[in-house]
């Protein structure tokens, strides 16, 4: 028998080889090694895989009452960027994926003008998993209860960067009421579970198709998103 501290010992160690693997939307590739090991028990690990399994079949809040499909989040298993959005839309809602209306179009050309997509290098998610009605902003209670799937996902993700598309994720994981005008544009740090991730705000996609003079903005956060990962990997050389 394994005790404990092995086994942690032993998911840290899945975890950093897994950085190695290819990106790209994979089923399960953690439980995939433990299931050949008769010794380890998948269950006792965290993965994205349960992680949405879990958010598929919640009913924390009243979201989860009249939602089709939640949309727990997609894209690369070790990204370089995490997005993270407000809520699923009618068309996340339809198809339990996230940013795949107008919105999310929008957002995979902003990703992709400054080479990023969530098939190589991008994981996607909200602050909420399950369709606000009307698509209103989420209640207070309703991001809290969701709270835990989005800091366990970041936390098993690690991603190198996160950016915040929008206001409502900007204040919601900044605890903070300061409008999206003061909050965007700069580089500050988001802290979760006891890690420190760059954070970077910027307006959300839905708010530049309503509004041509925020693509301007948009673009230079863009911008400094890149110029920060460029200049990151310089160091690391
Ligand atoms: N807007 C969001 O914030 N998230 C989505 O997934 C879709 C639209």
């Amino acid at each position: 028998m394994m005790t404990l501290t092995d086994k942690q010992k032993f998911a840290r160690f899945l975890d950093i080889t897994n950085d190695f693997l290819d990106c790209g939307y994979r089923k399960s590739p953690k439980e995939d090694k433990y299931d050949d090991n008769p010794r380890l028990n998948s269950d006792d690990f965290d993965t994205i895989e349960k992680i949405a399994a879990e958010i598929r079949a919640c009913s924390n809040c009243s979201l989860s009452e009249k939602r089709q499909n939640a949309a727990p989040g997609e894209g690369c298993l070790s990204p370089l960027v995490m997005v993270i959005g407000e809520g699923p839309g009618q068309e996340e809602d339809a198809q339990g994926r996230p940013f795949v209306g107008r919105a999310g179009q929008l957002l995979d050309k902003m990703l992709l003008s400054i080479n990023l997509s969530r098939n190589e290098n991008c994981f996607i998610a909200n602050v909420v998993k399950c369709r606000p009605p009307g698509n209103r902003d989420p209640h207070p209670e309703e991001t809290a209860a969701c709270a835990h799937f989005l800091e366990r996902q970041i936390t098993l993700l690690k991603p190198k960067f996160i950016l915040a598309a929008g206001r409502v994720a900007a204040q919601t994981l900044l605890g903070t009421s300061e409008p999206i005008g003061k909050l965007r544009g700069k580089f500050t740090f988001l802290d979760i579970a006891g890690s420190s991730f760059p954070f970077l705000v910027t307006y959300h996609p839905a708010a530049l198709l309503r509004s041509e003079d925020l693509k301007r903005p948009a673009w230079e956060d863009l911008k400094l998103l890149r110029l920060k990962i460029d200049s990151s990997r310089n160091e690391e050389l």
